[in-house]
């Protein structure tokens, strides 16, 4: 039998319990036993009722994911939820930490389910592309209603106890210790005769006639791309329109083209890499890490502001520094606006807002900074002022303060000699907004200590961030990549294609928006003021001009001006093509002497996404990013690549390796152009018959 579940007595009631780190996942072992210690219970003749519980951190989290793909072994998990169902003695869910997927649909298997109040439950499966299969679809609408069913099962997003209990997923709430408290719940159920509750006996109410196909369309925007989603409400809807075994069946059926989707193994990828970018080759688990119990951020612009906000949401002390009292001024208020919408969204209460304002502190002297553990400079791009605040933070900050930049486009390295402890210095890239973006290219140097990396990358988590660990060049990985397709997407509209065809294609691919649409929205102007220092400092290097140039120059600097690539009508982000835009192209080519021809969409595909892949191909030769992995999270967290697709390079492997190096070399023979030139590593693999992963 398997020594991941066991059973005991405890007085007159079986407890049943599940010990298999980290999160008592339903692998094959805990399915087994599951099994074996139920059927040990139900022989007990000394045990009244069974209690389920898992050891450690939580109740089951859900199936084994690293199972996905395999070949099945028995038991199924749909069969184990089964049994406990048909079970003729009173079982009880006794849940804390978070029972999700499989391991929620195992108490639903049960009669009643009793929780700690910090315990979460839910169907988190859509999000891996799947949807609950053991019978989540069946019985949490016949529970507590398709309606509310559908939106556990379709959001994926964890549902706090409380909520669970008003709900009716859960029965009672325990506040003190969990195992006493279900081995008196499940005594005073056996005491009063309490008849089993199987909720496959219960008819799942539609609340409205037209609940399903209105579902669908309020979701259909957010949920572009995705299949999942779909099929979750195919399956409530079989729960409310079949019998049970039927509806069984029709789920099993959806699952299982679901588990063998693209979308699904692109999801999945991404849930493991999400993780793994956290562990860095090389740096081993146990490097120590230096406290950061107070922080400043240098700069209370649009970055800065907003990264203050990251360690106030998660109770860090924050200094913010500037120079003059009315950007200081400017700056908190902004952050307190920010904070004050989110309340009136109801996301957070006007309590929040103060105590997270407490925590950020303002100050106009560098002198106030000699405690802090972590400051990141966010002034403006530029290396002069650079060097003036790094040499200031050295003058200041206490020995092992981490000193990092925000800069975007500047070298790390340099930086880091403005001081005379570069081994503390690093780049923290956050993305714009930066209280929102979940991504944070964190920048190693030359001389980065491996403790003030680990250190970085640990804060990461904290504050809620995906952390990728990247190298020294300009644009790091997320930037350099996309500069790469913006040239090309300028080019595409050069030759012949319109700044609307170029976006829909890529909005096509699954991208929230196209790259001219994006410009539009970053501000026009910040690539411009690039590229004119990059013809001023290194003309032979810059950039030809184009028409994007000129558009900049006549104060089209996308929405906010509600003028950019695209026209913006009033309070509408909608990109409406512009015909005045149009003449200036077409002025552009004609100086060019450029005839316009037809550019079809898949050139289009092409260009756009194969200059990146050959792109993130050099990038992972010279080091800059460690695996594929760390590409595909940055492009996932930083530009919105669409989940399902897994990444640039995991979507790359899909198109095939060979089949887009073939391109690029055809492309670099037709233009000549250094982007094009085949990176090594794409060569070798396409010569290998590989992918980038494997
Ligand atoms: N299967 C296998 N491994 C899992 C797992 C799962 N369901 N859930 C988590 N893990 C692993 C993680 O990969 C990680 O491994 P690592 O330490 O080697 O990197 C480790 O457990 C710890 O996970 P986290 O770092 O994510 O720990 P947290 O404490 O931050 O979060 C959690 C815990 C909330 C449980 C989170 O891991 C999570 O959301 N897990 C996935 C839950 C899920 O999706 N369940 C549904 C599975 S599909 C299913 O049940 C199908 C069924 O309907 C048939
Ligand atoms: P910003 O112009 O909005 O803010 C810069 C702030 O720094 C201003 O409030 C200014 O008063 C202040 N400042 C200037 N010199 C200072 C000094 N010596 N000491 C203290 N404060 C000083 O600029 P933004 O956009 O916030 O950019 C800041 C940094 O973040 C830059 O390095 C930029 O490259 C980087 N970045 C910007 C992103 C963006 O989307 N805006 C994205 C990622 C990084």
């Amino acid at each position: 039998m398997s020594d991941l579940v066991s059973y005991r007595l405890e007085g007159d009631i079986g407890v049943i319990s599940v010990n298999y780190p980290p999160v008592n996942a339903l692998g094959q072992g805990v399915r087994e036993g599951l099994v074996a210690c139920l059927r040990q219970g139900l022989d007990d003749d000394q045990a009244k009722a069974l209690v389920v519980i898992g050891e450690g951190r939580t109740f089951p989290a859900g199936a084994d994911i690293r199972e996905f793909g395999k070949p099945p072994q028995g038991p199924a998990l749909p069969d184990v939820v089964a049994e406990y169902e048909a079970s003729d003695k009173l079982v009880v869910a006794a849940i804390h930490g978070t029972a999700l997927g499989g391991g929620l649909e195992v108490a639903l298997g049960c009669d009643y389910r009793v929780a700690v109040d910090s315990a979460k439950v839910g169907l988190p499966e859509v999000k891996l592309g799947i949807l609950p299969g053991a019978g989540g679809t069946q019985r949490l609408p016949r529970l507590i209603g398709a309606q509310k069913a559908l939106e556990v099962i379709v959001a994926g997003n964890p549902v706090k106890a409380k909520d669970a209990l008003e709900l009716g997923i859960v029965d009672e709430l325990i506040g003190g210790d969990l195992l006493e408290g279900a081995l008196a719940f499940a005594r005073k159920l056996a005491a009063g005769n309490a008849p089993l509750r199987r909720i496959r006996d219960l008819q799942a109410k539609k609340e409205d006639p037209d609940l399903f196909s209105n579902f669908e369309k309020s979701i259909a925007r957010k949920q572009r791309g995705f299949k999942a989603p779909f099929h979750c409400i195919k399956a409530v809807q079989a729960a409310v329109e079949l019998p049970f075994d039927e509806g069984m069946k029709r789920e099993r059926e959806l699952f299982a083209e679901l588990l063998v989707s693209p979308e699904s193994r692109a999801q999945r990828h991404v849930f493991f890499a999400e993780r793994e970018v956290a562990k860095v080759p090389g740096l081993p688990k146990d490097t120590p890490k230096r406290d950061i119990n107070q922080v400043a951020v240098i700069g209370a612009g649009t970055m800065g502001g907003g990264i203050a906000m990251n360690f106030a949401n998660a109770g860090i002390p924050v200094k913010i520094l500037e120079v003059k009292e009315d950007a200081l001024e400017k700056g908190i208020a902004v952050i307190r606006k920010n904070y004050e919408n989110t309340a009136k969204k109801g996301r957070i209460t006007a309590q929040q807002v103060e105590d997270r304002m407490a925590l950020i502190q303002p100050t106009l002297s560098y002198d106030d900074l000699s405690d802090v553990d972590l400051v990141i400079e966010a002034v403006f791009e530029n290396m002069d002022v650079k060097k003036a605040v790094f040499s200031e933070l050295d003058r200041v900050c206490k020995p092992g303060a981490i000193l990092a930049t925000n800069t975007s486009t500047l070298d790390v390295n340099r930086i880091a000699e403005f001081t005379q402890r570069p081994e503390d210095v690093m780049g923290m890239h956050f993305f714009s907004p930066a209280n929102v973006m979940k991504l944070l290219e964190n920048v190693r140097g030359e001389k980065t200590a491996d403790d003030v990396v680990a250190t970085v990358m640990d804060l990461s988590r904290r504050i809620g961030k995906v952390g990728v660990l990247v190298g020294v060049c300009h644009g790091f990985v997320g930037n350099r990549m996309l500069h790469k397709r913006q040239a090309e997407a300028i080019q595409l509209v050069n030759e012949g294609a319109s700044p609307a065809q170029v976006d829909k294609v890529l909005f096509d691919l699954g991208f929230p928006m196209g790259p001219f649409a994006m410009s539009d929205l970053a501000g026009m102007d910040v690539g411009y003021r690039i590229r004119e220092e990059l013809r001023k400092e290194d003309p032979d290097n810059a950039p030809p001009r184009n028409w994007t140039d000129e558009l900049v120059e006549q104060g089209r600097l996308g929405q906010k001006t509600q003028a950019g690539v695209f026209d913006y009508k009033e309070g509408d982000r909608t990109p409406v093509p512009s015909s005045e835009v149009d003449a200036l192209i077409a002025k552009f080519r004609e100086e060019q002497g450029i005839q316009a021809r037809e550019v079809s969409d898949q050139e289009i595909l092409e260009r756009c996404m194969y200059v990146m892949v050959n792109e993130g191909a050099k990038i992972l030769e010279e080091g800059i990013a460690a695996r594929p992995l760390d590409v595909d999270v940055i492009w996932i967290y930083g530009y919105g690549f669409p989940v399902y697709r897994g990444g640039v390079l995991f979507w790359a492997d899909s198109v095939g390796v060979k089949t887009i190096y073939d391109k690029v070399s055809q492309f670099h023979k037709e233009t000549g152009n250094d982007v094009w030139k085949p990176a090594a590593l794409l060569e070798n693999l396409a010569n290998e018959g590989k992918g980038f992963y494997g």
